[in-house]
């Protein structure tokens, strides 16, 4: 397939085929940029397994890809009892949560299938596989109204001629729409905003090279890719006028998990007086969360350092330590960009208010 032409309408990161006893088609992003393939995911062993190897990632994208995974692990051996259903149901969501632990979507999205089927008790096993069906396409559906509505709020804080950094790949391929921290640049430059996007290489799996760029790249937005330990020399350089990133997770006090190496980036942002934003649905926030101490952090394989992409870099035998996410506390983000508005100042009361209000 030629990568040139593929555009997010042309092609979902993850969509549904068929009716219940359907399956879940996805890009397989670890073969990106130099290949595009899509995979077909027809149980949930093949979902939790793209998931854990990051075929899908971003956490938009693996909540949506989670909840298809409930469906498919209900296509077969549900009994005809409605019991026996909601038991593999349960199952089924222990199962995928168990995927990956940072990305509070994962189980927002699992829960809601849970606690529809909870309370729906009266439905037939086929009826209620058939609403969670819709359940996870509106989940779907609605991450794109959202990653929409977040680039208006978003692109409101980019002005003509910004050059803007952002850390890993918060676009379209990491949720059902345009992205969140991506779909602010793409909407300030349908605005005719000219805009100059940094994009770190996010070590050590390179989301931002290898995604970031590319999406950049189809859609004609100027892009320069630079390794992570730039960062603050390009903004010394005042290369930046803003920052803006996604998140995986965020507590009540706005303290927000993200990509490895998110943390840094904030830092130095602080430390240039660049504003940093964080781009998020209220789909990640976590408020039974009090702070960012309590969001889990994953740990990844010391192959992803070692071994980068085949390639041995380091000794056999060395010590290694491989979290995939950090967290920025809320005292270094300037305000976070919802489909509901913009929180800021980053407070608890700010996160309460805006998250209760009517979606921008
Ligand atoms: O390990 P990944 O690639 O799933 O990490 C993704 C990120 O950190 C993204 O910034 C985050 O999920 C937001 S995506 C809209």
């Amino acid at each position: 397939m030629n990568l040139e032409n593929e555009t997010e309408s042309d092609v979902p990161t993850v969509f549904w085929v068929g009716g219940t006893d359907g399956y879940l088609k996805m890009i397989d992003q670890t073969l990106l940029p130099t290949e595009f393939r899509e995979i077909e995911c027809r149980n949930d062993e093949a979902v939790w397994e793209a998931i854990k190897k990051l075929r899908v990632r971003g956490a938009p994208a693996i909540g949506i890809a989670a909840a298809y995974g409930v469906v498919l692990a209900l296509q077969n051996g549900t009994g005809t009892e409605r019991p026996d259903f909601d038991q593999r149901l349960t199952e089924a969501s222990e199962y995928l949560a168990g995927s990956r632990p940072t990305a509070v979507n994962l189980f927002w999205a699992l829960d809601r299938l849970q606690r529809l089927a909870a309370d729906s008790p009266e439905l037939s096993n086929s009826e209620m596989h058939q609403r969670l069906l819709e359940e996870a396409r509106l989940i779907e559906q609605e991450d794109l109204v959202m990653c929409h509505k977040i680039g208006e709020v978003g692109a409101a804080l980019i002005s003509n001629g910004d050059g803007v950094l952002t850390h890993c790949n918060a676009g379209g391929l990491a949720t059902s729409g345009g992205g969140t921290a991506l779909a602010v640049f793409f909407e300030a430059a349908r605005q005719g905003k000219g805009i100059h996007v940094y994009a770190d290489e996010t070590r050590p799996l390179l989301q931002g090279a290898r995604l970031t760029t590319w999406e950049l790249m189809q859609r004609g937005i100027p892009v320069t890719l630079i390794s992570d330990s730039m960062a603050g020399w390009v903004m010394k350089e005042q290369k930046i006028q803003a920052v803006v990133t996604g998140a995986d997770r965020i507590a009540a006090n706005g303290d927000s998990a993200n990509k490895i190496g998110t943390y840094s980036v904030a830092l130095l942002a602080s430390v240039h007086k660049i504003p940093f934003y964080i781009a998020a649905p209220s789909s990640t926030f976590d408020l039974s969360l009090e702070s960012g101490e309590e969001i889990p952090i994953e740990e990844r394989h010391p192959e992803e350092i070692t071994h980068g992409f085949g390639k041995q870099t380091a000794p056999d035998g060395v010590d290694v330590y491989n979290p995939a996410f950090d967290v920025t506390p809320a005292k270094y983000i300037t305000g976070i960009i919802t489909e509901r508005g913009l929180i800021q100042p980053v407070t608890k009361e700010e996160v309460l208010r805006v998250l209760s209000s009517d979606p921008a």
